[in-house]
Protein backbone atom coordinates (compact mmCIF):
# COMPACT_ATOMS: atom_id res chain seq x y z
CA UNK A 1 0.00 0.00 0.00
CA UNK A 2 1.35 3.76 -0.90
CA UNK A 3 1.38 5.39 2.20
CA UNK A 4 1.63 9.20 3.32
CA UNK A 5 2.56 10.38 6.79
CA UNK A 6 2.35 14.02 7.42
CA UNK A 7 4.69 14.85 9.77
CA UNK A 8 6.93 12.07 8.99
CA UNK A 9 10.81 13.26 10.70
CA UNK A 10 8.49 14.69 13.70
CA UNK A 11 8.85 12.12 16.70
CA UNK A 12 5.92 10.22 16.17
CA UNK A 13 5.63 10.45 12.34
CA UNK A 14 9.60 8.89 12.33
CA UNK A 15 8.48 5.94 14.53
CA UNK A 16 4.88 5.21 11.90
CA UNK A 17 7.58 5.75 8.75
CA UNK A 18 9.78 2.84 10.14
CA UNK A 19 7.18 0.76 11.14
CA UNK A 20 5.30 1.02 7.71
CA UNK A 21 8.54 1.07 6.06
CA UNK A 22 9.19 -2.43 7.99
CA UNK A 23 5.64 -3.86 7.39
CA UNK A 24 6.34 -3.59 3.39
CA UNK A 25 4.26 -0.45 2.79
CA UNK A 26 6.14 2.16 0.34
CA UNK A 27 5.97 5.64 2.37
CA UNK A 28 6.22 9.15 1.51
CA UNK A 29 7.22 11.11 4.41
CA UNK A 30 6.09 15.11 4.62
CA UNK A 31 7.63 17.62 6.73
CA UNK A 32 8.32 21.30 7.05
CA UNK A 33 11.54 20.50 9.26
CA UNK A 34 10.28 23.20 11.38
CA UNK A 35 10.30 20.93 14.46
CA UNK A 36 11.25 17.15 12.80
CA UNK A 37 15.07 16.06 12.03
CA UNK A 38 15.27 14.94 8.39
CA UNK A 39 17.87 11.89 10.01
CA UNK A 40 15.06 10.61 11.77
CA UNK A 41 13.23 9.78 8.38
CA UNK A 42 13.85 5.81 7.64
CA UNK A 43 16.30 6.07 4.54
CA UNK A 44 13.95 3.30 2.81
CA UNK A 45 11.07 6.29 2.64
CA UNK A 46 10.97 9.12 0.28
CA UNK A 47 11.29 12.31 1.82
CA UNK A 48 9.88 15.71 0.98
CA UNK A 49 10.01 19.23 2.55
CA UNK A 50 7.02 20.32 2.07
CA UNK A 51 4.92 22.88 4.12
CA UNK A 52 1.49 21.37 4.32
CA UNK A 53 -0.21 24.81 5.41
CA UNK A 54 1.17 26.55 2.23
CA UNK A 55 1.89 24.19 0.23
CA UNK A 56 5.37 25.15 -0.64
CA UNK A 57 8.60 23.60 -0.29
CA UNK A 58 10.70 25.84 2.18
CA UNK A 59 14.46 25.47 1.95
CA UNK A 60 16.32 25.68 5.58
CA UNK A 61 19.20 27.62 5.92
CA UNK A 62 20.31 27.30 9.77
CA UNK A 63 23.35 30.27 10.30
CA UNK A 64 24.95 32.61 12.63
CA UNK A 65 23.05 34.64 14.98
CA UNK A 66 22.70 37.45 13.60
CA UNK A 67 22.44 41.31 15.41
CA UNK A 68 19.59 41.70 17.05
CA UNK A 69 17.90 37.99 17.20
CA UNK A 70 16.21 38.03 20.79
CA UNK A 71 17.31 34.65 22.73
CA UNK A 72 13.47 33.83 23.62
CA UNK A 73 10.06 34.72 21.84
CA UNK A 74 7.37 35.10 23.32
CA UNK A 75 3.73 35.82 22.27
CA UNK A 76 0.70 36.85 24.29
CA UNK A 77 -2.06 39.12 23.40
CA UNK A 78 -3.68 39.07 26.69
CA UNK A 79 -2.57 42.88 27.73
CA UNK A 80 -3.29 44.23 24.21
CA UNK A 81 -7.34 42.78 24.73
CA UNK A 82 -7.48 43.83 28.17
CA UNK A 83 -5.83 47.51 27.25
CA UNK A 84 -7.39 48.40 24.09
CA UNK A 85 -10.43 45.86 23.63
CA UNK A 86 -8.81 44.22 20.36
CA UNK A 87 -8.61 40.32 20.07
CA UNK A 88 -6.72 38.13 17.30
CA UNK A 89 -9.74 36.20 14.74
CA UNK A 90 -6.78 33.40 14.47
CA UNK A 91 -4.63 31.96 17.22
CA UNK A 92 -3.86 28.78 15.82
CA UNK A 93 -0.49 28.79 14.05
CA UNK A 94 -1.92 26.66 10.98
CA UNK A 95 -4.39 29.35 10.33
CA UNK A 96 -2.18 32.47 10.89
CA UNK A 97 0.07 31.17 8.58
CA UNK A 98 -2.82 29.75 6.00
CA UNK A 99 -3.93 33.49 5.78
CA UNK A 100 -0.48 35.20 5.44
CA UNK A 101 0.14 33.02 3.02
CA UNK A 102 -2.69 33.74 1.05
CA UNK A 103 -1.93 37.71 1.47
CA UNK A 104 1.29 37.37 0.66
CA UNK A 105 0.26 35.48 -2.89
CA UNK A 106 -2.45 38.37 -3.74
CA UNK A 107 -0.20 40.74 -2.25
CA UNK A 108 3.64 40.47 -3.81
CA UNK A 109 5.18 43.53 -3.56
CA UNK A 110 3.94 43.93 0.53
CA UNK A 111 2.21 46.85 1.68
CA UNK A 112 4.68 49.13 0.36
CA UNK A 113 3.65 48.13 -3.23
CA UNK A 114 -0.73 48.77 -1.91
CA UNK A 115 0.97 52.54 -1.35
N1 LIG B 1 4.92 12.73 21.58
C1 LIG B 1 3.90 12.32 22.35
O1 LIG B 1 4.08 11.60 23.34
C2 LIG B 1 2.49 12.76 22.05
C3 LIG B 1 1.46 12.28 22.83
C4 LIG B 1 0.14 12.65 22.52
C5 LIG B 1 -0.13 13.49 21.47
N2 LIG B 1 0.87 13.96 20.71
C6 LIG B 1 0.50 14.82 19.58
O2 LIG B 1 0.79 14.16 18.36
C7 LIG B 1 1.27 15.10 17.38
C8 LIG B 1 2.64 14.72 16.90
O3 LIG B 1 3.49 14.64 18.05
P1 LIG B 1 5.04 14.49 17.92
O4 LIG B 1 5.58 14.22 19.27
O5 LIG B 1 5.36 13.53 16.80
O6 LIG B 1 5.43 16.00 17.50
P2 LIG B 1 6.65 16.45 16.63
O7 LIG B 1 6.74 17.94 16.82
O8 LIG B 1 7.87 15.64 16.95
O9 LIG B 1 6.18 16.09 15.16
C9 LIG B 1 5.34 16.89 14.39
C10 LIG B 1 6.04 17.06 13.02
O10 LIG B 1 5.18 17.78 12.16
C11 LIG B 1 5.95 18.71 11.42
N3 LIG B 1 5.04 19.78 11.00
C12 LIG B 1 4.33 20.62 11.80
N4 LIG B 1 3.62 21.49 11.06
C13 LIG B 1 3.88 21.20 9.77
C14 LIG B 1 3.44 21.74 8.53
N5 LIG B 1 2.62 22.79 8.45
N6 LIG B 1 3.90 21.20 7.38
C15 LIG B 1 4.77 20.14 7.42
N7 LIG B 1 5.22 19.58 8.56
C16 LIG B 1 4.78 20.10 9.73
C17 LIG B 1 7.03 19.15 12.36
O11 LIG B 1 8.18 19.66 11.69
C18 LIG B 1 7.35 17.86 13.12
O12 LIG B 1 8.39 17.13 12.50
C19 LIG B 1 1.28 16.47 18.07
O13 LIG B 1 0.07 17.14 17.74
C20 LIG B 1 1.32 16.12 19.55
O14 LIG B 1 0.76 17.14 20.34
C21 LIG B 1 2.18 13.61 20.97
Amino acid sequence: MNVLVAGGAGYIGSHAVRQLVEAGHRVVALDNLHRGHRGAVDPRAVFHQLDLVSGTEIPVVYGPRRAGDPAVLYANADKIRRELGWSARYTEIEPIIATAWKWFQKHPGGYESEQ
